[in-house]
């Protein structure tokens, strides 16, 4: 199959969450198995630069119509991870990708609809004939719409159209005349069964839009594909989600098992493996005196936590997390950063508090070789989400011998499994869970996971061991993406004679 994903991120070279992990991931899965994948980004002038391999600008320049005019774009191509990734660089006096940051800005819906646009547009020009347009969250989720309604009818029409939703807490809404901007009609989309937002008549909402305009639709696990069915957890979508329920599924992403590799990662102080854990010790050594924490006593346990500090993390959890895991004797490293002003002040003075502590770091930053350290120094590490869709540091704290403590929401359900509960298979069983999202929930689960680790190293060892060598390479849900694709490309094929 020829599959192109067009998205916002990818990582490492623009990443700010897992989105940016799932393209290169489920990007160089399905490579792996043989077909062609391309990637279509938005050239932002804050990316990593120096990540992409041979970048250099095409002899085209493609018009794409914004505002009732044509711009022009120009076309960037290199090689991120070993993929070929297109760039588009829009020569539109909004400056649309340089920012310097990759969202937050006020005019988000128009500068990811203008990007939307141009990338079919280049589809078109270049002669590209996709089996697979696969979008991704709000930000590129106009393919939909704008593929069938205004490509299609001028020969862009060898693609199905896979939307996967990532978090359907951004939905991307706009008054509906905004649509007119990248050359929808607001009339037309502007009603309940299409791109209506269904709390708001006046306004669209592209992930609404996706959802009715795609051949395939997933989120990015079972659970949560579940959950936002219920007009609890469908953030208002939960009714157009009933309506496209057969289109609609819900597959666990997996990790980039090269790039999140104990045995491999350069970003390591030692590398280490589940029969030679004698490096992950090396590397808490390394990380306590990097951070200045004491490392006076080897056995004192290590929690970290690594995420966006938003509400949907948890963030009042992670805030007791912190006081309770000094009052049970550990120790406790947070790296996060938060778009939320009031949240970012918040733990900076929890930061500022504990300076020079020796036992609580809180570093407010976006750091990825820092980010790499703490998974391999952590004996532990927390996530008490109050929804997640997938979650992907459960599976790369799992894979370093780190064991998680996590709610059981989302994606989380369908990967953290508690030692203590007998109703799951024992070999299943990788770490410890919580369902109140509160402070009891967690100090019971914090509470049992310290009491192995002090009382009980043998277990815990095991534990470690077993949890490095669960398998959470992307192998089986890129086989599910792949027959997904297929079955679609079938029932294309059958439409069409
Ligand atoms: P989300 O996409 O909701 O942020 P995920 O768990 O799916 O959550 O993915 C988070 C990804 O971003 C992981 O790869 C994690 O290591 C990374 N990450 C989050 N915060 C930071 C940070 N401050 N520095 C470096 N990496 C981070
Ligand atoms: C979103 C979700 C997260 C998921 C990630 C990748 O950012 O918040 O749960 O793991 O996308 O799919």
């Amino acid at each position: 199959l020829y599959v192109i994903h067009i998205a916002a991120e990818m990582a490492p070279v623009a990443k700010v969450g897992g989105l940016g992990d799932v393209i290169s991931g489920l990007s160089k899965a399905l490579q792996k198995k043989g077909h062609l994948v391309e990637i279509i980004l938005p050239k932002y002038d804050c990316m990593q630069y120096d990540r992409i391999g041979d970048l250099r600008a095409l002899d085209v320049v493609i018009e794409s119509y914004f505002d009732g005019q044509l711009f022009k774009n120009k076309i960037w191509v290199g090689t991120v991870e070993g993929l070929p990734v297109y760039f588009i660089e829009p020569h539109h006096p909004g400056k649309f990708f340089w920012r310097g940051d990759y969202y937050g800005a006020h005019d988000d819906f128009r500068r990811f609809s203008y990007f939307s646009r141009a990338a079919l547009e280049f589809l078109l020009q270049a002669g590209k004939k996709p089996d697979i347009i696969h979008c991704h969250d709000w930000q590129t989720a106009f393919i939909a719409p704008l593929y069938w309604d205004v490509y299609a009818p001028k020969g862009l029409n060898s693609a199905r159209i896979c939307f996967t939703c990532h978090n359907f807490e951004y939905q991307g809404t706009a008054g509906a005349s905004e649509l007119e901007a990248c050359g929808l009609d607001s009339h037309q989309l502007n009603r309940p069964d299409r791109m209506q937002d269904n709390s708001a008549h006046n306004r669209v909402n592209s992930v609404k839009g996706a959802v009715v305009y795609s051949n395939i639709v997933t989120t990015v696990s079972p659970t949560y594909a579940q959950e936002v069915r219920t007009a609890e957890g469908g953030k208002g979508l939960h009714s157009t989600l009933s309506t496209h329920s057969k289109k609609f599924i819900g597959i666990l992403n997996g990790i980039d098992t090269d790039i999140w590799n104990p045995a491999t990662d350069p970003f390591l102080q030692v590398q280490y493996n589940a029969n030679d854990l004698q490096g992950k010790s090396e590397n808490k050594e390394a990380l306590r005196r990097n951070l200045g924490l004491s490392s006076a006593d080897v056995r004192r346990p290590l929690v970290g936590c690594i995420t966006r500090l938003v509400p949907q993390k948890g963030v009042h959890l992670i805030r007791h997390a912190i006081y309770l895991t000094l009052e049970l004797g550990g120790q406790f490293v947070l790296l996060g950063s938060s778009p939320v002003p009031h949240i970012q002040r918040e733990f900076e003075g929890i930061a500022n508090h504990f300076q020079n502590h020796d036992h609580i770091r809180l570093i407010l930053k976006y750091d990825e070789s820092l980010s790499h350290a703490i998974y391999a120094a952590s004996d532990m590490f927390i996530i008490p989400s109050i929804f997640e869709p997938c979650g992907l540091t459960q599976m790369i704290s799992m894979r370093y011998g780190a064991i998680p403590i996590a709610r059981k929401t989302g994606g989380l359900n369908d990967s953290v499994f508690d030692v203590d509960d007998d109703t799951i298979p024992s070999q299943f069983r990788n770490g410890f869970t919580f369902l109140n999202a509160d402070e009891k929930g967690i100090n019971d689960a914090l509470v049992r996971a310290i009491n192995l680790f002090t009382n009980d190293p043998k277990s815990w060892k095991q534990l470690v061991q077993k949890d490095m060598n669960i398998d959470f390479s992307w192998d089986s849900s890129a086989a599910q993406y792949e027959e997904l694709y297929s079955k679609s490309v079938t029932r294309g094929r059958a439409t069409k004679r």
